[in-house]
């Protein structure tokens, strides 16, 4: 499905996939769990599913002549620490906005994890009082703007590199990776569980697996609290991407489901369950996720399995998308574990 596109190699090769006994076991054992491991698909700034899409992103940078990255994120984005990791990777220059989408009170929130990370990659940090919103940023506009004026080449990415035309084709391929360990494996999966924000990650895979009739295995965990936009960015992103890799049928409404019960209180701010999750997970597979995205889809994960959603004997892969270093901007939380 990807043959027609450029990638420029920023990952280690396909993620592995590893089985979660522990897990499984304490959840009954009616399902078998395993992850793919995107949290370490690169040595770039400890990786992250962000990488998977700029593969394909890179090629357009290169050939637009650009000399600064641009884009977006909160402040303790995953997705600028991975655009800052490309750029130096590149040599590019790299201008991030961060804006204030997570109500989040830790004193050192703005100085540790990913924007730590941004800033020893030597991006030029801009941190912008705006709330949440997935949606194009004036405070993004302006950034690109004002790189033109000081007589630089902007190349705009937009947040989670999700809605630039070719941000979708990275899970496009992580769909056709899945199946050829698939192959090697001797089974196929029946569920795939992601967290979904931006969008891209997701709607790559409804296409990736619509190839053969599973993209509504496909379970999206909302972890963004506006799920209706998420949701229609989901889609509109998934029927582009589409129609760009020729699949050959339309992509419904009906192909994204999209679960809505676990990004409460609020986007960046994690539940107890949240928690519970991140500590249950961690302490049966030294597997560490988030709170602000990862966590929120082991939480929807584990209770998904509890409230029997998967039929027994279900193999269901969880895909870890990265996003551990914001777990230090929470250290207050978890500071007797
Ligand atoms: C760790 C992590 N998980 C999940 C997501 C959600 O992916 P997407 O924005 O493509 O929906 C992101 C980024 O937003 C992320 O950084």
């Amino acid at each position: 499905m990807l043959d027609n596109f450029e990638r420029y190699p920023l990952t280690f090769g396909p993620s592995p996939i590893e089985p979660l006994p522990r897990l499984s076991r304490h959840l009954g054992g009616r399902v078998e769990l395993f992850a793919k491991r995107e949290d370490c698909n690169s040595g770039l700034a400890f990786g992250g599913n962000k990488l998977r899409k700029l593969e394909y992103i890179v090629p357009d940078v290169l050939a637009s002549g650009a000399d600064t990255l641009v884009t977006i994120g909160g402040v303790q984005s995953n997705h600028t620490r991975q655009v800052a990791a490309v750029a130096a990777k590149l040599g590019l220059k790299c201008r991030l906005v961060q804006e204030s989408w997570v109500p989040f009170p830790d004193a050192v929130y703005d100085r540790v994890g990913n924007i730590l990370l941004s800033r020893v990659m030597g991006a030029e940090v801009e941190l912008v009082d705006e709330g949440f919103d997935i949606g194009i940023r004036e405070s993004w506009e302006r950034a690109l703007a004002d790189v033109e004026a000081r007589g630089g080449k902007p190349y705009a990415i937009p947040a989670g590199a999700s809605v630039h035309p070719l941000g979708g084709l990275g899970f496009v391929g992580f769909a056709e990776e899945v199946r050829a360990q698939e192959s090697a494996l001797g089974f196929t999966f029946d569920y795939v569980v992601v967290c979904t924000v931006t969008g891209s990650t997701h709607a790559g895979m409804v296409v990736g697996f619509a190839r053969d009739e599973r993209s509504r295995r496909v379970i999206g965990i909302d972890a963004s609290c506006t799920p209706e936009q998420t949701r229609a960015q989901v889609l509109d992103i998934a029927r582009n991407t589409a129609e760009l890799v020729k699949l050959g049928r339309e992509i419904t409404a009906d192909d994204v489901v999209l679960l809505e019960d676990y990004a409460y209180p609020v986007y960046g701010v994690p539940s107890d369950e949240t928690n519970a999750a991140i500590r249950l997970c961690a302490s049966l597979e030294g597997m560490i996720t988030d709170p602000v995205y990862e966590g929120k889809s082991m939480q929807g994960l584990i209770d998904l399995v509890r409230r029997d959603y998967f039929p027994a004997g279900s193999r269901v892969l969880y895909a870890h998308l990265g996003g551990v270093p914001a777990i230090n901007g929470y250290s207050y939380l978890y500071r007797d574990g």
